[in-house]
């Protein structure tokens, strides 16, 4: 099942996320949902609030191969890195994000297991982004305060539900 991925402004989004107690039926179901949520949207991560569920998963797929993070803490960042960076539930908006170059993080997969993961590039990025969604942080909190009041009127339209994709393809037309 396909869910509709919030979108910037929808409260969930803003919430803290309580830890996974238990991984039960609902929860892999609740997997499998969110990946073929995220395929259909073609993002390469996606967190529980995005679909309205606070609660502390995420996953990500960035083409190597489908991760699953229950519980997730980042334990080690390193270095700094400037980036595009865009999120399912801002459609169409695309910001430079300094965000750390390595990150080892360590979580439990979908098996129970708990697994501790060494990332670097779009991968580190990708656990960052979406460990934040998990803490309520979103990824125009990373960006200036200034850079943030230039994209004031895309960021209102997203809050109203609109997409920015939508929006310049209809400009064009
Ligand atoms: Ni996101």
């Amino acid at each position: 099942m396909v869910y509709r991925v919030l979108h910037y402004g929808e409260e969930p989004l803003r919430n803290e996320s309580q830890p996974v107690e238990k991984i039960d039926n609902d929860i892999r179901r609740l997997v499998e949902d969110m990946f073929e949520t995220m395929y259909a949207s073609n993002g390469v991560g996606l967190a529980a609030p995005q679909i309205g569920k606070n609660i502390r998963l995420a996953i990500i797929d960035t083409g190597e191969n489908p991760l699953v993070f229950i519980n997730p803490e980042i334990v080690k960042s390193s270095g700094k890195e400037i980036c595009d960076e865009g999120c399912l539930s801002f459609p169409g908006l695309s910001e430079k994000v300094q965000r750390a170059t390595r990150v080892v993080a360590r979580a439990t997969n979908l098996e129970g297991q708990k697994f501790e993961i060494e990332a670097e590039g779009l991968l580190a990025r990708a656990i960052q982004h979406e460990l934040d969604h998990l803490d309520g942080v979103l990824f125009i909190d990373r960006i200036s305060k200034a850079r943030r009041l230039q994209i004031k009127h895309d960021l209102e339209l997203i809050q109203e539900g609109h997409s920015l994709l939508e929006d310049d393809e209809e400009s064009e037309s």
